[in-house]
């Protein structure tokens, strides 16, 4: 047990809690805040959307969280804020006075979750307002401002479901969020008392049960030395269900997420490449904008892989420790050429990616290492990425196959081919015999024929809940098709949008 201090709603809350308490069983089982709900109890329904404020910049931002898979702990020193703390004495926030309007709410399960999700979407949107464009015509200006605010609101409410309700009358209700007068909470600005605010959780590593919070990189490699059995925690998205599903103890966990050096993302060269270092404990929300500007392909998704709440908590290196063989990054990362940085207490060494990755969830990382960061070479001018993931669901699942795809197309020659693929094999992997298929060959039928037959020498795919052997093998066949004629016909569309990426 830790004794955690935090602001909930703006009053301070000191509590007990073991390392695997989740911030929902915090809420409703020591604090009797039974607003927010339990639905999945694994980071898809949010239902236990909560928002977690941050104070970076003077300003507190807002972000929403599940709390079902999020760590107790990692509230120190932070604003919770849930449905309970949202009206205003006899005012209602406008998320909540626009779902009673809209009829937005039938089972009431979902729906705090919902307006959490709204709430964190009207304080965004009166924190930054969609920009207008000067260079353009106000009408249009605003009628594109007023888009990229639809857009938002879709990426807000991507991440909670409803059965009952359904979807128009929520959207109707935060469209309308803005006609309702709105004065900020009281609680807005409040902040912890210094004494108590910011001070990490680090407890004896000797201890059987412990829950470790370094500030440093030389903290973290010194914490992992003397606890290599210790589990990570950043966004706690995947290894969290280890709790809540599984009923498995996570006894002994050391809390990556406030380690500075795996929180910086810099703009650099590594062996005389341009390119970005990127933290192992950034998250995808925060490399969106990066990824928007120069890998478009990648930005997009991250739309795909989870919804806000997992975007506002999953991280890169998260997602290339789990190691699993479908995760989205991975194949994404190969294709780019990305280099891991590794750490431990006598120093850093460096692989390319495709050496991490050995076998089933066996990576290259020796018990007392910790990915640190990850270097992701800006691609040339020429260089062109796609990205086809294959899921049931378009959002928030998890790929059945995910296929990424580098080249450079030069007078008709494909050139600089890379292919990987996830959901193919033990691990995320390239396509070697099936690059070379296609390397310094004409855009042609035959060379991309020669390429989807060559994928059988690279891949012997499992059959599992996602998809058979057989549906795995023709879909990646299809996903090098879909490629071919993206690239011979490029004014063409190939497939339906929705399903198109
Ligand atoms: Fe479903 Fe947390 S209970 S996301
Ligand atoms: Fe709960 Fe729709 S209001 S499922």
């Amino acid at each position: 047990m830790a004794t955690i201090a935090f602001l909930l709603n703006g009053t301070l809350q000191r509590c007990d809690v073991s390392p695997d308490t989740s911030v929902l069983t915090l809420l409703r089982e020591h604090l009797a805040q039974t607003g927010t709900k339990e639905g999945c109890a694994s980071g898809d329904c949010g239902a236990c959307t909560v928002a977690i404020g941050e104070s970076t910049t003077g300003t507190q931002t807002f972000s929403s969280a599940n709390a079902c898979i999020t760590p107790a702990h990692q509230l120190q020193g932070r604003h919770l804020i849930t449905v309970e703390g949202l009206a205003k004495e006899k005012y209602l926030h406008p998320a909540q006075q626009t779902m009673i309007e809209c009829h937005g709410s039938q089972c009431g399960f979902c729906t705090p979750g919902i307006v959490m999700s709204l709430f964190t979407l009207h304080d965004d949107i009166h924190q930054r307002p969609a920009p207008l464009l000067p260079e353009l015509p106000q009408e249009l200006s605003q009628k594109l401002s007023q888009e990229l605010s639809q857009v938002r609101l879709e990426a807000t409410l991507g991440g909670n479901l409803c059965r009952c309700t359904g979807y128009r009358p929520i959207r109707d209700a935060a469209l309308r969020m803005n006609d309702v007068p709105y004065e900020r909470p009281q609680w807005f600005d409040a902040t912890l008392p210094a004494e108590e605010g910011g001070l990490p959780l680090i407890e004896s590593g000797d201890s059987a049960v412990f829950f470790a919070q370094p500030e440093s990189l030389a903290a973290l490699t010194q914490l992992r030395h003397r606890a290599p059995e210790a589990r990570f925690v950043a966004g706690g998205t995947d290894l969290w269900l280890e709790s809540t599903q599984r009923l498995a103890p996570l006894d002994q966990l050391i809390d990556i997420s406030r380690v500075s050096e795996l929180l910086i993302i810099e703009d650099t060269t590594f062996e005389n490449q341009s390119g970005w270092w990127i933290g192992a404990g950034v998250t995808y929300s925060r490399l969106d904008p990066l990824f928007k500007k120069h890998l478009p392909a990648f930005s997009h998704l991250l739309h795909r892989l989870g919804s806000q709440q997992i975007r506002n908590r999953g991280t890169l290196g998260g997602n290339i420790a789990n190691a699993s063989p479908i995760g989205d990054t991975p194949p994404v990362l190969l294709v780019l050429g990305a280099q891991v940085e590794l750490a431990n207490t006598k120093g850093r060494r460096y692989l390319p990616l495709e050496n991490f990755f050995l076998d089933y969830k066996k990576t290259a990382l020796a018990a007392d290492e910790v990915i640190s960061r990850i270097f992701i070479p800006q691609p040339a001018e020429d260089q062109q990425l796609r990205v086809w993931k294959l899921s049931k669901r378009r959002e928030d699942d998890i790929s059945a196959i995910l296929g990424a795809f580098s080249y450079r197309l030069e007078k008709n020659i494909m050139r600089d081919v890379h292919i990987a693929f996830g959901g193919m094999a033990a691990t995320p992997k390239r396509a070697l015999n099936s690059e070379a298929a296609i390397e310094g060959q004409p855009l042609s039928p035959d060379s991309f024929r020669a390429a989807q037959e060559a994928l059988v020498g690279d891949f012997q795919p499992m059959g599992d809940v996602r998809g058979s052997q057989n549906y795995r093998q023709q879909a990646a066949a299809n996903l090098l098709e879909r490629l071919y004629l993206t690239l011979s016909a490029p004014d063409q569309e190939v497939m339906l949008h929705a399903y198109a990426h």
